[in-house]
């Protein structure tokens, strides 16, 4: 009989050990043998300062349960406790204390990257964990497998993708290639992951492709399904067009690709998103009233989890600005409902249901990629001096906000629980 003997490296190339798909291989950084995955981000601060604070304050940073308070409180729904190890989704708790059924949580494939690639769901034990979707993740992807299981089903987050084992994937610069003097203070050493004292910086291949299209991005953002086979978080099958997704949420300033990489929790990202416009024509008693609404995204507006939601007022003013009109009272979901552009989910007798509990997808009123749409209205003419247009994000729909504003500190309602305007257009009569 022959005997095959693997290593420690090939069972970790394997992907047997401990975690879901990823090598844990070492690499030597100051001396020291860690996983990459167990790099934290604070070890390439020193040096990439402003590429550091972007991602520090983008939702990358800020995606596991521990600092995304929607993200913990779905989480603490369908799995259970971020601070334990051993939390196993859709596990039966019998009577006795015991727990019989469930799997590793696959939520953390996305937003908790090393830890799931460790297995573990304890996400405190280290800062790389913590950190959810941090620079050695995305810096260690080498090829993108796809979504899709050759035997079918779905392979999401870090099953999507190979690993690089110890070494840093980049894009492959200019600067880096040519090792120019990008960065001061390093004596001589235009490119540390190049040309390494030894011991002292990760070596890095800079010349991985995939960081230059989408597949960057797809493993996490293409889709997931919930336990119904219901697509949530998605972005991915939204697409139509062939469009870069690093064109708008990378883009290049000062020769560095931003990594803010902002989306609904983004001010600056949603007033670029949409072109608004009103027109007015008077004609008797009543003003024809015409919002024309762009989406300028090749993906839906909003788009992203289920629940992100936009709707429209449209108001009329007299000649010192008081209201003398309204499309609706309060939200427009009751006397105004073409204003209200959300994604229904439905449970299995049709009614509306949160995203855990859904079996279909409802009526999408969103606006689809690059779709123009105009809502008309009539308005009364009479002391009407300029009609006003506002469009709202929201991060949640409206029964979810009143839900969370029970469960969640006062101090973080703000813009994650209330409307905020981020559009507005008027004109004069
Ligand atoms: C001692 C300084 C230093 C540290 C620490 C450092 N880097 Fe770098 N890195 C550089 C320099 C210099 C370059 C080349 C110029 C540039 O691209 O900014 C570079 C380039 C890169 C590139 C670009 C490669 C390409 O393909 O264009 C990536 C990616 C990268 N570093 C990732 C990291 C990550 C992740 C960490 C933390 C684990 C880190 N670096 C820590 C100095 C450093
Ligand atoms: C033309 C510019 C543009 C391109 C190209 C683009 N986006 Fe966006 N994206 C935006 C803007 C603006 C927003 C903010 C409005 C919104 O949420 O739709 C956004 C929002 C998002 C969000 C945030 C959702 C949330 O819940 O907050 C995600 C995720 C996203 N985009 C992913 C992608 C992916 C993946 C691609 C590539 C397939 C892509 N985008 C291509 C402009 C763009
Ligand atoms: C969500 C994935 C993702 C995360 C997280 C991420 N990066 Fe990047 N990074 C990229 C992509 C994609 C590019 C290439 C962008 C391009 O060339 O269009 C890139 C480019 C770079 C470059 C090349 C120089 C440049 O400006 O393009 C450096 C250096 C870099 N990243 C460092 C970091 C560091 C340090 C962190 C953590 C603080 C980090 N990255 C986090 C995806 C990521
Ligand atoms: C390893 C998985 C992973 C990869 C790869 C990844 N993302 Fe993300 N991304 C996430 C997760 C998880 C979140 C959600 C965090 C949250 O809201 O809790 C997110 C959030 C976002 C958001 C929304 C920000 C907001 O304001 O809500 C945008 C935009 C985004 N990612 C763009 C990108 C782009 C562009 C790429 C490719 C260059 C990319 N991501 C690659 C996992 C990933
Ligand atoms: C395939 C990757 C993937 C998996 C698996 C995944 N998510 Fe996400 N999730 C994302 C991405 C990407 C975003 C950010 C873009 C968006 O808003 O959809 C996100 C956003 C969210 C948000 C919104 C966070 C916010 O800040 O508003 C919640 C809540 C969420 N996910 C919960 C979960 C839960 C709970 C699980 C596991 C049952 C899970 N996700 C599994 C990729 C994933």
């Amino acid at each position: 009989m022959k005997r095959i003997v693997m290593g420690m490296v090939a069972l970790a190339a394997l992907g047997l050990m401990g975690g879901v798909g990823a090598p844990a291989q070492a690499a030597e950084i100051k001396g020291e043998a860690k996983a990459l995955n167990h790099i934290s981000a604070e070890e390439c601060k020193s040096c990439h300062k402003d590429i550091y604070e972007q991602w520090k304050g983008s939702m990358h940073a800020n995606s596991t349960a521990l600092n995304d308070p929607i993200h913990n409180a779905f989480y603490r729904q369908t799995v259970g406790d971020p601070l334990k190890e051993g939390e196993l989704a859709g596990a039966k708790k019998n009577e006795d204390g015991t727990v019989t059924g469930g799997s590793y949580p696959s939520c953390l494939n996305c937003h908790a990257p090393n830890a799931a690639i460790d297995g573990k769901t304890k996400l405190d034990t280290m800062a790389s964990y913590a950190e959810g979707v941090s620079c050695v993740v995305c810096h260690s992807l080498k090829s993108y497998k796809g979504i899709n299981k050759p035997e079918g089903g779905l392979q999401l987050g870090i099953k999507a993708y190979e690993f690089s084992g110890d070494t840093l994937q980049g894009p492959g610069l200019p600067a880096a290639a040519a090792g120019k003097d990008a960065i001061e203070g390093l004596d001589g050493i235009s490119n540390p992951h190049l040309e390494p004292v030894k011991g002292t910086y990760l070596p890095l291949d800079a010349k991985a492709v995939q960081f230059r299209t989408n597949d960057a991005c797809m493993g996490c953002h293409d889709k997931r399904n919930n336990g119904h086979g219901v697509p949530l978080c998605s972005t991915g099958d939204e697409v139509t067009s062939k469009v870069q997704c690093q064109s708008c949420h990378m883009s290049v300033t000062n020769g560095k690709s931003d990594h803010t990489m902002g989306g609904g929790h983004n001010m600056g990202m949603l007033r670029r998103s949409m072109v608004l416009s009103v027109d007015a024509v008077p004609a008797g008693d009543t003003i024809t009233t015409t919002v024309n609404m762009q989406n300028l995204q090749p993906h839906s507006m909003p788009t992203g989890a289920p629940f992100r939601n936009i709707f429209l007022k449209v108001s009329a003013l007299d000649k010192d600005g008081k209201v003398v009109w309204e499309s609706a009272k309060g939200h427009p979901m009751e006397d105004d409902p073409d204003a209200y552009l959300r994604l229904v989910l439905l449970d299995g007798d049709g009614k509306p249901t949160s995203p855990p509990m859904a079996k279909s997808r409802g009526a999408d009123t969103r606006l689809q990629p690059f779709e123009k749409r105009a809502l008309v209205y009539s308005i009364p003419a009479p002391g009407v001096a300029s009609i006003k247009a506002e469009l709202f994000y929201n991060l949640l729909w409206p029964n979810l906000q009143a839900a969370m504003k029970e469960k969640m500190p006062e101090k973080l309602h703000g813009p994650l629980l209330s409307p905020q305007s981020f559009m507005q257009a008027e004109t004069k009569l």
